[in-house]
């Protein structure tokens, strides 16, 4: 009984909340006005790709290894993914990332979701193709101080890259500047951020988001005025705003010569935003909490602030937390992994030197043999071959070990180097039990 009203609840409450919002519109049937905003944030079905750079398998496979190469910096330890940390939604979890002189950069990390919709890069957009964005951050003295001519000679020299060029541009099978920048691209194309509960509302399941998250939606696209820039299904009208921040960074207005557009910032889609703490252009907020407590008292009045932004909005405690309980549902529940990239590798103990080892699968939600004797000196391999993200951890005495998301392809090889008993279980999936008896060297 009582879920029953509670469901019924949930179906009624959009329409109460759209029809308060819509205001004077309120006899124009509220139904409509459901559908027009599940339009509005409707997903798109296919990624759009440039017609001079298609987007293609092997150009995706490499783009994805070089995000990954250190010999693109000029300090031969530095490569995307040390800022782009894919865990972390492609940023780094820090307000700003340490240059290689030692000091803060200017600018957060921006993370990577869904960069093929884009219009322009960077917090200033001055770049204006993703093709053209790479060689800002490999020649960038700060970030990784590489010199793009000499990564190409380094890269062309190596036959395992010759041949990964050759494969991914059979129209031009040379390791070039222009080749480079292309397979980079393709490959940040591919990372689309995974549908949420938000889309699954958006698709019109009433029942995915929960009162609060209703109401929160409701002042979103309402009173407190976010959806006037972030709009869409990537929640950005892709614009540059001045939201009336501290900082002094101009942003924009160098960037176009106009001091109209001093302070602003292009406006940051909202996907995957749970996993990408610190906010802002200079990670000043640390958490959505802060985000909305800007918007609602902290805004620096300037003559640039955007006309776009409400000049006073009232939101009560309740209100602001149902906000913030509506941006969390444009998050996976757990931080999504592009299939794009090669499978994780996470070591633990010292496997390396192990003269073998033995590999079990996590096939539907078992581990396969649920029971392992092992010698000292000998390594496991636990291999997700689910369709599932499993999460390994061991607890015992001698080993304490978390492997954070563990996703579908991605392994976990353990070397134990004191004998005795060790249990493994998965923490998502409590029921998967592996038992590992570690029988010393000489033993038999
Ligand atoms: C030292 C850290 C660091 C490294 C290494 C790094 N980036 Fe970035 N990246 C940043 C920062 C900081 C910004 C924002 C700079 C700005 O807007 O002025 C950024 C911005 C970007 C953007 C623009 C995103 C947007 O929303 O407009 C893209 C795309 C990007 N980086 C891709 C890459 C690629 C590809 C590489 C490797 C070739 C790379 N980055 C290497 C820190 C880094
Ligand atoms: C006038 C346009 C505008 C309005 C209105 C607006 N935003 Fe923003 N939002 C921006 C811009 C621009 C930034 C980036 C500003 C910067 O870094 O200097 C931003 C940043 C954010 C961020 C941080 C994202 C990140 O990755 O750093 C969140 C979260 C956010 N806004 C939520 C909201 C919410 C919630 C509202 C409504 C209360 C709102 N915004 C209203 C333009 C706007």
């Amino acid at each position: 009984m009582r879920r029953e009203g509670l469901i019924h609840l949930r179906r009624v409450l959009p329409v109460l909340m759209i029809a308060t919002l819509a205001g004077g519109a309120a006899e124009k049937s509220t139904f409509t006005d459901i559908e027009h905003w599940r339009k509005a944030f409707a997903r798109p079905d296919h990624t759009p790709e440039p017609s001079d750079n298609l987007t293609t398998p092997e150009k995706v496979k490499l783009g994805a290894a070089l995000f990954e190469d250190t010999r693109l910096s000029g300090t031969g330890n530095i490569s995307c993914s040390s800022c782009h940390q894919a865990d972390l939604s492609f940023s780094d979890g820090v307000d700003r990332h340490t240059g290689l002189d030692g000091n803060p950069l200017d600018r957060r990390t921006p993370p990577l979701w869904n960069m093929a919709w884009g219009l322009s890069w960077f917090w200033d957009g001055r770049a204006a193709t993703i093709e053209a964005q790479a060689a800002g951050p490999i020649e960038n003295q700060r970030e990784m101080a590489g010199n793009l001519e000499h990564a190409i000679k380094t890269l062309g020299s190596d036959p395992l890259m010759q041949k990964s060029f050759a494969t991914a541009f059979p129209e031009d099978p040379a390791v070039t500047r222009a080749n480079l920048m292309k397979a980079i691209a393709a490959f940040e194309r591919t990372l689309v951020s995974p549908e949420t509960r938000f889309d699954q509302w958006v698709k019109g399941d009433d029942k995915a988001l929960d009162a609060d998250e209703l109401a929160g939606f409701s002042l979103f696209i309402g009173k407190a005025g976010c959806v006037s820039c972030h709009q869409g299904w990537r929640f950005t009208d892709e614009a540059f705003h001045d939201i009336g921040l501290p900082s002094g960074d101009r942003g924009r207005g160098p960037i176009l010569g106009v001091s109209a557009a001093d302070h602003a910032f292009k406006t940051p889609s909202l996907r995957e935003r749970v996993w990408t703490a610190p906010y802002m252009h200079d990670g000043s907020l640390a958490t959505f909490e802060d985000v909305v407590d800007h918007y609602a008292q902290g805004i620096v009045k300037r003559p640039t602030l955007s006309a776009d932004l409400p000049q006073r909005i009232d939101l009560s405690e309740k209100e602001r937390a149902q906000l913030v309980a509506f941006l969390n549902t444009l998050s996976s529940e757990d931080p999504p992994r592009p299939a794009s990239l090669p499978p994780k590798t996470m070591v633990w103990g010292a496997p390396a030197q192990a003269v073998s080892t033995t590999i079990v699968s996590q096939r539907d939600r078992r581990f396969s043999p649920g029971a392992i004797l092992l010698k000292l000196g000998e390594a496991l391999r636990i291999l997700n071959d689910d369709t599932r993200t499993h999460n390994v951890r061991v607890d015992s005495a001698n080993m304490s070990f978390n492997s954070d998301g563990q996703n579908p392809g991605d392994t976990v090889t353990l070397g134990f180097d004191q004998p005795g008993h060790y249990d493994i279980i998965c923490g998502i999936h409590p029921e998967m039990r592996l038992s590992v008896d570690v029988a010393s060297a000489t033993a038999r």
